[in-house]
């Protein structure tokens, strides 16, 4: 029997990676995608596999919206994209993290409850463990593993916390067929461009600053996209219900070094480079030890960084106009966001 998926926050950058990957792996399978078409929400996201999928307009928040697609469709595999994923919009304003990111996620979970599904992930993120710091621990360096304690620091960080605390407790309470998952930062096509990569290459094409928060020696742990949705397929699939898997790729870059890499590829001189006041509680290092993944599911890695950004500088450079309509979709954020940082030396 043909199975349905359920894929919450489909129109979003992973989301939209992720629908593709199942379209072409799964073509059995009843593709129906949820989502509120946010301002990070793209329906062209989902052009080339728009034939192969149902798409509802609905938000997670709305337990009437939630509960009509499980009756009407009875998916028994959900996966959660959907949120508000962006860190600065949640120093701005953070009630819609709240929402969304726990409210939403728990109306997923009572749905869910109601029907006879067979699994439900939850797509999280290594920031609810907090922040690794500068220092290594006797000079070794220290990684986030899945017993790692959650210390979420930005409001973003403290829903999607709270969202993971739920879906544990249904797995406690209910036995509900709960998986999740746990990524470090993802590049490649279709990131809404507030994010640093898509932001910075926007406006380097453009010939303006790259305003780097802080000293930009902050750490991120740098994923392709595809290989995120890989893993999510493979624990969505094999996972070990009730746990947590953590997902990264060794790739570790300083925002400075990131920021260094893009324009070199564009061509672009250093001299866009500025340091601006620092974003508040900004995390200084997150690194994934993924290991779990690796013994137990067999998911490794397998799109190298160097090729990589290079086919993703490749892609943004051929959707300028993609980027554009995405960008003027948050005018007023980014005056929100930027206009008030002073500059800073380092
Ligand atoms: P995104 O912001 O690009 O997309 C989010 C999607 O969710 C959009 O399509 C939006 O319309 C939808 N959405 C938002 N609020 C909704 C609501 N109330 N109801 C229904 N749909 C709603 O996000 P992303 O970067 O693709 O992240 C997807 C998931 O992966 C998030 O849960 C995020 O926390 C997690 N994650 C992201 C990264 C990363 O580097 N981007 C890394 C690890 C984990
Ligand atoms: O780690 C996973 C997380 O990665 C996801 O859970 C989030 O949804 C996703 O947005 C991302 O969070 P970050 O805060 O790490 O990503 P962002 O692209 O916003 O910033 C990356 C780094 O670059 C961070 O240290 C802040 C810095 N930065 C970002 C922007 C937008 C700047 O220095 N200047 C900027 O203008």
């Amino acid at each position: 029997m043909s199975q349905t998926i359920l894929i919450v926050g489909g129109a979003g950058f992973i989301g939209s990676n992720f629908v593709h990957h199942i379209a072409s792996q799964y073509p059995n399978y009843k593709i129906v995608v949820l989502d509120a078409l946010t301002y990070a929400g793209n329906l062209e996201n989902l052009e080339f596999v728009k034939d192969k999928i149902i798409f509802i307009k609905g938000n997670i928040a709305d337990m009437n919206a939630v509960s009509s697609v499980f009756q009407e469709y009875s998916p028994q595999y959900i996966v959660n994209f959907a949120a508000e994923t962006h860190v600065d919009r949640s120093i701005v304003g953070p009630q819609i993290f709240l929402e969304t990111n726990v409210k939403g996620t728990q109306n997923l979970l009572e749905a869910c409850r109601k029907m006879e599904i067979k699994r439900y992930l939850q797509v999280s993120t290594d920031e609810v463990y907090g922040d690794l710091g500068d220092h290594f621990l006797n000079d070794a360096p220290q990684y986030f593993t899945e017993n790692t304690p959650l210390s979420p620091n930005c409001p973003y960080a403290a829903s999607k916390a709270s969202a993971d605390l739920f879906v544990r407790s249904y797995f406690e309470t209910y036995s509900l067929p709960v998986l999740i998952t746990r990524c470090t930062n993802n590049y490649g096509p279709y990131q809404y461009p507030e994010k640093l990569i898509p932001f910075f290459l926007f406006r380097a094409m453009q010939n303006q600053s790259l305003p780097i928060y802080g000293d930009g020696k902050n750490v991120r742990d740098w994923l392709y996209v595809k290989d995120h949705c890989e893993a999510i397929d493979r624990v969505l699939h094999h996972g070990k219900i009730g746990e947590v898997y953590n997902i990264g790729g060794h790739n570790e870059k300083t925002n400075l070094q990131i920021t260094e890499i893009l324009l070199e590829k564009l061509g672009k001189p250093k001299s866009l480079i500025t340091f601006v006041e620092d974003r508040l509680a900004h995390d200084r290092r997150y690194a994934m030890d993924p290991t779990k993944m690796r013994e137990q599911l067999g998911w490794e890695p397998r799109y190298p960084f160097e090729k990589w950004i290079d086919e993703t500088i490749s892609w943004y450079m051929e959707h300028q106009e993609w980027v554009d309509r995405c960008a003027k979709r948050s005018e007023e954020f980014r005056k929100q966001n930027y206009d008030q940082r002073k500059e800073e030396t380092h």
